[in-house]
């Protein structure tokens, strides 16, 4: 039987962080060691620059972190394939084509976007290439022919959108090379949704309340000491609340089944008073670290040859190159430009 096909990608606009890794890095890499899966795993840089055009410079540098943050959570080169949107022209020429099939009206419905342009503050000046970009995410889609999408919720309308203009191609060109695909998304609102150590319900980069996958051993202590927990609990022996507690918030995410007795005796304790949230944070540390601290390793020593990393990002991309170029050519084939 032949494999399902997996697509996904990031934005590079800065480092990835524990939001990342709970939302999605983690199942990437179960999916990627499942046999009946082959998957593509992408950097979109393009899609980036449709909101930062000008500030180029900020996806260069995270090209090479993101890269690091995949390596270092164990996303393997050897079984998937890595790879750079902007080195695959034959996505742009595809973009190209399925906005034909785009009303600008559509476009203007799409949620998320909709949601993005009120957050940028783009005003009257939306780039029209942003306003654009759900098709270009299409032809990252079906360049690969994905079968499955592992996406956010956030996600849904790309998805969607995604699937109309499969069907509008297949439909218009009487063919059915391209493929509808399926988005694979978290079981409910809250799993694959890690909130910020602020409190807030999302970890971000803009709201500067995340953990990091490359912060050193220092600065994860230093942000899991500054968490948000009870601020009614001020002495030790005041009882403490557990819900919208940051501590006990990750203890659950990050703690493991041979943990679950020591958190739910801490929950216990912290409620009844006398757990000090200094000793709850010493003991989320020590659940962080473990997951973090393999992570670093392996960070550190592929970070020591950059142009090992890029190298494997060309080859990546090579390889991605020959499967969209073959799709271009059966597009371009149903659609009748093929004069040559
Ligand atoms: N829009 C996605 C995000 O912001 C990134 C992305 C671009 C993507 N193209 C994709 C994800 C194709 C999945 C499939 O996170």
């Amino acid at each position: 039987m032949s494999k399902q096909i997996i697509l996904t990608g990031d934005r590079p606009t800065g480092k990835l962080h524990l939001g990342h890794y709970i939302g999605s890095l983690r199942n990437r890499v179960l999916l990627q060691n499942e046999d009946k899966y082959q998957m593509f795993i992408f950097l979109a840089d393009q899609q980036a620059l449709t909101d930062h055009a000008k500030e180029s410079e900020i996806i260069k540098e995270s090209i090479g972190n993101v890269a690091l943050d995949y390596l270092s959570v164990g996303l393997d080169p050897s079984k998937s394939t890595i790879f750079i949107q902007s080195q695959i022209p034959e996505l742009a020429e595809l973009t190209m084509y399925y906005l034909n099939l785009v009303s600008v009206a559509r476009l203007e419905r799409n949620p998320t976007v909709k949601t993005e342009i009120a957050q940028k503050g783009f005003g009257e000046s939306i780039p029209s290439g942003f306003l654009v970009y759900p098709v270009s995410q299409a032809a990252d889609i079906t360049a690969f022919k994905a079968n499955l999408v592992p996406v956010g919720n956030d996600q849904k309308p790309m998805i969607e959108q995604t699937r109309e203009i499969v069907r509008s191609f297949n439909h218009t060109y009487k063919t059915d090379v391209l493929v509808e695909p399926e988005g694979l998304y978290p079981e409910n609102e809250t799993a694959g949704r890690l909130p910020g150590i602020d409190g807030n319900a999302k970890m971000s980069k803009s709201l500067g309340n995340g953990i990091y996958l490359s912060d050193d051993m220092d600065m994860v202590k230093k942000r899991v000491m500054s968490m948000y927990t009870d601020p009614k609990h001020i002495r030790v022996e005041d009882p403490g609340q557990i819900e919208g507690n940051m501590v006990f918030t990750y203890l659950d995410v990050f703690g493991r089944d041979e943990d679950a007795n020591t958190i739910a005796e801490m929950k216990e304790h912290y409620q009844r008073g006398g757990l000090g949230d200094v000793k709850t944070k010493r003991y989320l540390l020590e659940i962080l670290e473990r997951e973090l601290a393999p992570i670093r390793e392996r960070r550190l020593e592929y970070a020591k040859d950059m142009g090992e990393v890029f190298r494997m990002l060309e080859k990546g991309s090579q390889a991605a190159r020959q499967v969209a170029g073959q799709t271009l050519s059966e597009v371009k084939s149903a659609m009748g430009i093929n004069y040559f």
